[in-house]
């Protein structure tokens, strides 16, 4: 796993938005990996200016969203379909429906979390997975006990992700769905390139048991250990519990910058 260590959500955002625009200038209809929350929002509205400054275009490419929450109702503005196509699908120039999620309103779970596998691959599969990370270690929603070989599928939430996303639900956790679609660990390590953005202190354990610890269940991000293309974007306080960060910022100093990440 590449570790890059930055000052802040604006490098990181620069990096990750040079990754995207050098993977769209040789693969325009390149598939991406879009996560929600509040992690890659900086990195969606770097993208979106230099879409603005003519700089790339998605207009062959094509999407998936990691994870759905189950029965928000279809307008509700934090359902993740409407929170991409606001913080990023609408502002660029996606083709009408070439950005899709697992669908929380299905009436048949099982079947369209296979629909989502089976659109997925034929996509393709997805060359660049944008990822946060929960302070839990989960990515996507793929909690703690989380099968390392899971694929789509429907997910309880912990209490400690409905208490951390209560501030998209005005605070309330008895309004944060308890249940989510998510792509599993044996979907998400089939990606190309997986890029983890990590910002911010409350994120340090999960970037530590990540990126150092040991692979488990208990920490699912770890499975990303086994990726052999993985790049970890933090900042200072989520890289503040790594044992090694003095090497890890030592070899991307020494990196030429043609190489990208
Ligand atoms: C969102 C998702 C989640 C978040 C994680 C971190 O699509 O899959 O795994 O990436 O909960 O959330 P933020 O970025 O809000 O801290």
């Amino acid at each position: 796993m590449e570790v890059v260590i930055l000052a802040d959500a604006t490098q990181i955002a620069g990096v990750a938005a040079d990754a995207v625009g050098a993977l769209l200038g040789r693969k325009p209809d390149a598939v991406l990996g879009l996560a929600t929350g509040s992690s890659p929002l900086a990195i969606y509205d770097e993208v979106v200016a230099r879409h603005d400054a003519g700089l790339v275009s998605f207009r062959q490419a094509r999407g998936f969203t990691l994870d759905e929450y189950v029965g928000l109702p279809a307008d509700h503005p934090e359902r993740y379909r409407n929170v991409i196509d606001r913080v990023f699908v609408s502002r660029v120039d996606f083709a009408v429906g070439a950005v899709q999620g697992p669908d929380g309103l299905a009436a048949d779970i099982p079947a369209a979390c296979a629909a989502y596998e089976s659109a997925i691959r034929e996509a393709g599969g997805v060359d660049l997975q944008i990822v946060g990370i929960g302070t839990d270690g989960h990515i996507a929603f793929n909690e703690p006990g989380s099968s390392l070989a899971s694929r789509t599928r429907i997910k309880t939430l912990t209490r400690q992700t409905r208490t951390d996303n209560a501030r998209f639900f005005g605070g309330e956790v008895d309004s944060v769905p308890t249940h989510c679609l998510t792509q599993g660990l044996g979907t998400i390590i089939e990606a190309r390139h997986v890029i983890l953005i990590a910002i911010g202190i409350r994120k340090a354990e999960a970037v530590h048991h990540l990126v150092e610890g040991p692979v488990s269940a208990m920490w699912p991000a770890t499975i990303l250990q086994h990726h052999p293309h993985v790049t970890a974007l933090l900042d200072d306080a989520a890289a503040h519990r790594l044992q090694l960060a003095g090497y890890y910022r030592e070899t991307y100093r020494a990196k030429p910058d043609w190489q990208g990440i």
